[in-house]
């Protein structure tokens, strides 16, 4: 397995401090910036002008998770913003190969993400297309939910996949990951893990960081 990664969401940080809540994740290995617009899920955050300015402050990559309509035409603006990685949901793009490449011609890694009832097989033919597979562990919108065991089966599928492309993709996991879930999600193949109120909930999140980290390396 490649290296596993904890990339905290700040959506369950102080949105009227961000940067001194991206100092307190030191410990991360990239930033999880979850981007909603009211219309692909029932919630509003940040976009476009707020991201730019954490990517211009933040001293760790940045991991954005596009939970909104139009994305073939907002993801390749994150890329161009000199994110690390952009995520966007398959269920949004009307042309997901075209929009992978574009977001990679624009030097951001292209990450697709699914809905928890969203399959993985009808998708399987595009990973070279892709560096991450993001698997949602909870229906996006909100965070504290409530890990869902019913989305194991498809990590482990996935997983299973990339191995036999001999791809190095990564399969992300989000929503409800916690000391508690994230060796389930670990053992099933997930090797980059988001974490929202977990890490941001705990008094200290740079050890709530290492303990997720500790956590998911013993389970494979
Ligand atoms: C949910 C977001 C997640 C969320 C995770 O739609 O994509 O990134 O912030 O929060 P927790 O870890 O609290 O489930
Ligand atoms: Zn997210």
């Amino acid at each position: 397995m490649s290296k596993c990664c904890i990339n905290p969401s700040i959506l369950s940080a102080d949105f009227v401090n961000l940067e001194a809540e991206l100092q307190r994740i030191s410990a991360a290995d990239a930033v999880h910036v979850d981007v909603m617009d009211n219309h692909f899920v029932p919630n509003l955050t940040i976009g476009l002008p707020v991201v730019e300015r954490i990517q211009q402050v933040s001293a760790l990559p940045l991991d954005a998770h596009l939970m909104i309509a139009d994305v073939d035409r907002w993801a390749p603006l994150y890329a161009e913003a000199g994110l690390a990685s952009v995520t966007f949901h398959v269920e949004a793009s009307t042309a997901p190969i075209k929009l992978a490449r574009d977001l990679r011609e624009r030097g951001a890694k292209a990450g697709m993400a699914l809905r928890p009832a969203t399959p993985v097989e009808p998708y399987l033919d595009m990973l070279p297309e892709l560096d991450m597979l993001l698997i949602m562990t909870v229906e996006p919108g909100f965070g504290g939910q409530k890990f869902l065991d019913v989305t194991l089966p498809k990590i482990r599928r996935a997983a299973e996949a990339v191995r036999g492309s001999g791809l190095p993709l990564a399969i992300q996991v989000d929503g409800g990951i916690s000391p508690e879930t994230i060796e389930r999600a670990a053992e099933a193949g997930a090797n980059v893990f988001v974490a929202g109120s977990a890490v941001y909930g705990a008094g200290d999140p740079n050890d709530a960081i290492r303990k997720l980290r500790a956590a998911a390396e013993a389970a494979v």
